[in-house]
């Protein structure tokens, strides 16, 4: 998740692209860079860090006489994030300058391919690929080459490309991330995200994907990649500046949760094959000593426990590995028994909560062996562990955790079956079949978003209340448990998430009348279960709410009955998750907070 801007027309090239990039830095802050097209030469500046550092290093090589110009803010997901693996990347000539988003999944084969030829590549990019493809066909026109590695490339891409030769020309492409192109008099803006040209104009045109888009100055010409020509659709920014950077949504949260499909389609790119099996290359354990595992920990704190909780029934259900979950900040301190035979998965999106950092360097100590799970490339956690798996949820603004927990859901469910694979605990059509599933989800989880506004009217009728109990069994539990956690960090009021079956033994005293209860029931083997223990809440007092999947006789137990797509039991949590995340937000915004800063958090938590 990066940005992408470029300007071609008479304004100096530089004073557009260094605050177009500045207004797109929540999507990603590791390093930038620019292009700059003379004509006569082909400029390119770069530097790891904020923009900041970026602007003085334009300042001590300035000015320039640019016709065009294309500039890029990086969220690392291919190569660390420093000044060599920082967009514009370039061909060998020089000639070629690409800026890209997403991520070219066959990059891997195109690469070798090239490498066969004799090129040969500096950065460890999937875009300086792409920039060597463009650049070998130099005999088209700049438009006909990038359409032809267009059809080439697989995966999520967006793409701003110039060439020294056509100086008064961006060429834009769109796969899956978004571009857009802001139209002025005599200049024309292309962009990954509005807020880039906001201040200049509000006349744009979307891109629509599978499109290859030509600016010049006065100009804008669309193909699509059989190279037919398409009739640009003009239309007029609605928002104000501030919102823009929120991409039209109120706050960067409720953005974030919109977000999901994206984050999973993403997280899922590259790791599963047509055949239906798990590919995890990033991975790096031996499968040996994947066989060899006999114990699993999956260590977390926050959130991401919630997310440690589900992978324990997925990873025993489908490698009958005995797991065990701890919060990090208990486990170093209670002597837990580990060894050389244990693997140890810590999570944490943010990959330096210290809790989990301690965690897992108390478990490599013990001669365990550490998967990572971070959504922050080369964080502490990706440095220390064995190996790494990342989400690929984009940069999450929103203190509260949403995209980073569905994708950390996704990524421990992909885990789970990479390791029933090696051990072959499951056979390849039970593999097979949960693997269509997964794919299903980025389509399932966008049908839920579309209840936002009937979750809203729900919660609207629950202006005075303070009580909330969430209840889930088996793999609704952690659904609960998430559900809990968000309501109070963002509303503040006292949301309780409890195994349902476990209320009878206690909590169920604090049942009465105007508690809400928000019953979680998607896991097929122990719905019955959950829906007899909302009866029992009913019984006394408690306003029952349910979310279940479509189709499922649920009876007359709840007064509102929230739907999600059905699907198999585990991979549900996360569809069944979303609602709740929309109720939290709801009800946070009814009661006039802001949801993006809950008090008292901090995004990252540093200290033990
Ligand atoms: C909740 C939330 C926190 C984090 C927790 C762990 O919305 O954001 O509970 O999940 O602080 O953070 P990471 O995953 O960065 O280790």
């Amino acid at each position: 998740m990066c940005g992408i801007v470029g300007y071609v027309g008479e304004r100096p090239v530089v004073d557009v692209l260094l605050p177009g990039l500045s207004h797109l830095e929540y999507r990603g802050y590791d390093s930038a860079g620019i292009a700059l097209n003379m004509g006569s030469s082909m400029d390119v500046m770069k530097r790891a860090g904020r923009i900041a550092e970026l602007e003085s290093l334009v300042e001590s090589e300035g000015p320039f006489d640019a016709i065009s110009g294309i500039g890029h803010t990086r969220w690392a997901t291919h190569g660390a994030p420093n000044t060599v693996n920082a967009h514009p990347h370039v061909d060998p000539s020089g000639d070629v300058v690409v800026v890209h988003n997403g991520i070219v999944e066959n990059w891997v084969e195109l690469k070798r391919k090239l490498e066969e030829e004799g090129h040969r590549f500096v950065s460890d990019t999937d875009t300086e690929v792409v920039a060597h493809m463009i650049g070998e066909l130099a005999d088209l026109p700049l438009v006909e080459a990038v359409r032809q590695v267009m059809n080439q490339a697989d995966g999520a891409l967006a793409l701003a490309v110039m060439r020294r030769s056509e100086p008064e020309l961006i060429v834009g492409a769109r796969r899956g991330s978004p571009l857009v192109v802001g139209r002025g008099d005599n200049e024309n803006f292309l962009a990954s995200d509005i807020p880039a040209f906001l201040e200049h104009t509000r006349e744009m045109v979307i891109i629509d994907d599978e499109r290859i888009v030509e600016v010049r100055p006065s100009s804008v010409r669309i193909i699509d990649l059989e190279g037919n020509e398409i009739e640009p659709e003009h239309r007029k920014v609605e928002w104000d500046f501030e919102a823009a950077e929120k991409g039209g949504f109120p706050t960067f949260m409720l953005k974030e949760i919109h977000e999901q499909p994206h984050a999973v389609l993403d997280t899922l790119a590259g790791r599963i094959t047509e055949t239906g099996r798990v590919v995890l290359n990033e991975l790096e354990m031996d499968d040996k000593l994947l066989r060899a595992v006999d114990k699993v920990f999956v260590l977390a704190c926050g959130t991401s426990y919630h997310a440690a909780m589900m992978a324990k029934y997925a990873i025993e259900r489908w490698t009958r590995l005995p797991v065990e979950i701890d919060i990090a900040s208990e486990f170093r301190y209670r002597d837990p028994v580990v060894d050389a035979r244990t693997l140890v998965i810590g999570i944490s999106q943010s990959g330096e909560t210290i809790d989990t950092l301690e965690a897992v360097r108390y478990a490599k100590a013990q001669g365990a062996n550490v998967i990572g799970v971070s959504n922050v490339v080369d964080s502490a956690l990706a440095r220390e562990s064995d190996a790494v798996l990342y989400t690929r949820a984009g940069l999450e603004i929103g203190v509260a955790a949403t995209k980073t927990f569905t994708t950390q859901l996704v990524v421990m469910q992909l885990l789970g079956l990479y390791l029933a694979q090696v051990r072959g605990t499951l056979d390849p059509g039970a593999v097979e079949l949960l693997v269509r599933d997964l794919m299903k989800l980025p389509d399932q989880i966008a049908d839920v978003l579309s209840q936002s506004d009937s979750i809203a009217e729900l919660t609207g009728e629950w202006g005075s209340v303070d009580d909330y109990f969430f209840l889930g069994r088996s793999g609704d539990f952690p659904v609960a448990m998430e559900g809990a956690l968000k309501l109070k960090e963002i509303a503040y009021v006292r949301a309780e998430g409890y195994a349902a079956g476990e209320m009878k033994h206690g909590p169920i005293a604090l049942i009465e009348d105007g508690v809400v209860v928000i019953g979680v029931a998607t896991d097929s083997h122990v719905r019955a279960k959950t829906l007899s223990n909302m009866e029992e809440m009913k019984a006394r007092g408690g306003t029952i709410v349910l979310v279940a999947e479509e189709g499922d006789d649920v009876g007359e137990v709840a007064e509102h009955v929230i739907r999600v797509p059905s699907g198999p039991d585990l991979l549900c949590t996360v569809t069944a998750v979303v609602p709740l995340q929309l109720l939290s937000y709801h009800v946070a915004t009814a009661r006039g907070l802001d949801d993006d800063k809950p008090r008292n958090l901090a995004k990252t938590v540093t200290v033990e």
